[in-house]
């Protein structure tokens, strides 16, 4: 593995799919900025900020935070790094909009992504894993109609990037399905 060389990762997946969960994991091992537009959004709303007063409602009902505010928040986060692009994006792009800014801006930077890596998980476990999550951390947007809104907004608006990074040959499924052990494993094996 080449530390210290450009490395752009992102993380796809369904709500409840791993996301985060990897993201962190996966950051820690290649050592990588982890991004995760979600946190950083639910740090905007608790910290009372303009975006996060926007953000709050949209997120609470399941619905996507227009790309331009997203967009603006990413790239602040990655000019940031002074030194060659190492990030891991957790959550972000989510619409083709997002996809093709992600692509312009690291071209910006001198670089490309490396890979994404799909998480497929079925969707009774999604809604398990969800609904459990609800109650040990009662997250706002873990109710059962926010969590069936926030799948098909996934399936409408985030899943036709399957087939863009597929197109790029830049997709690497990998199933979500088992301990965070196992998924993590899979994920270093597709990054070889
Ligand atoms: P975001 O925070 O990205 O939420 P999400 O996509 O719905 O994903 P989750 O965080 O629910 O799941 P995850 O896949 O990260 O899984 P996790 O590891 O947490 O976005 C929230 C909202 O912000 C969006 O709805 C939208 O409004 C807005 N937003 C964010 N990004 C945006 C963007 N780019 N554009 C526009 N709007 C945006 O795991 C879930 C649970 O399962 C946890 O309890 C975990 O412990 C558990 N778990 C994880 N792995 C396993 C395993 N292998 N086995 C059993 N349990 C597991």
């Amino acid at each position: 593995m080449a530390l210290g060389h450009a490395e752009v990762l992102l993380l796809m997946g369904p709500p409840g799919a791993g996301k985060g969960t990897q993201a962190s994991k996966l950051a820690r091992a290649r050592q990588l900025l982890k991004l995760s537009t979600g946190d950083m959004l639910r740090n905007h709303v608790a910290q009372g900020s303009a975006l996060g007063q926007q953000a709050k409602a949209i997120m609470e009902a399941g619905e996507l935070v227009p790309d331009a505010l997203i967009i603006a928040m990413v790239k602040e986060a990655i000019a940031a790094q002074n030194s060659d692009v190492r990030v891991l994006l957790d959550g972000f792009p989510r619409t083709p909009g997002q996809a093709e800014a992600l692509e312009t801006l690291l071209r910006e930077f001198d670089t490309a992504l490396t890979a994404a890596i799909l998480l497929e998980v079925n969707e009774d476990e999604l809604v398990a894993r969800l609904l459990k999550r609800a109650q040990e951390e009662g997250r706002s947007d873990d109710n059962e109609a926010t969590i069936r809104r926030r799948m098909q907004v996934y399936r409408e608006q985030t899943q036709p990037l399957v087939d863009y990074y597929a197109a790029k040959s830049k997709l690497r499924r990998v199933s979500g399905e088992g301990s965070v052990e196992e998924v993590f494993a899979r994920i270093t094996e597709v990054l070889l």
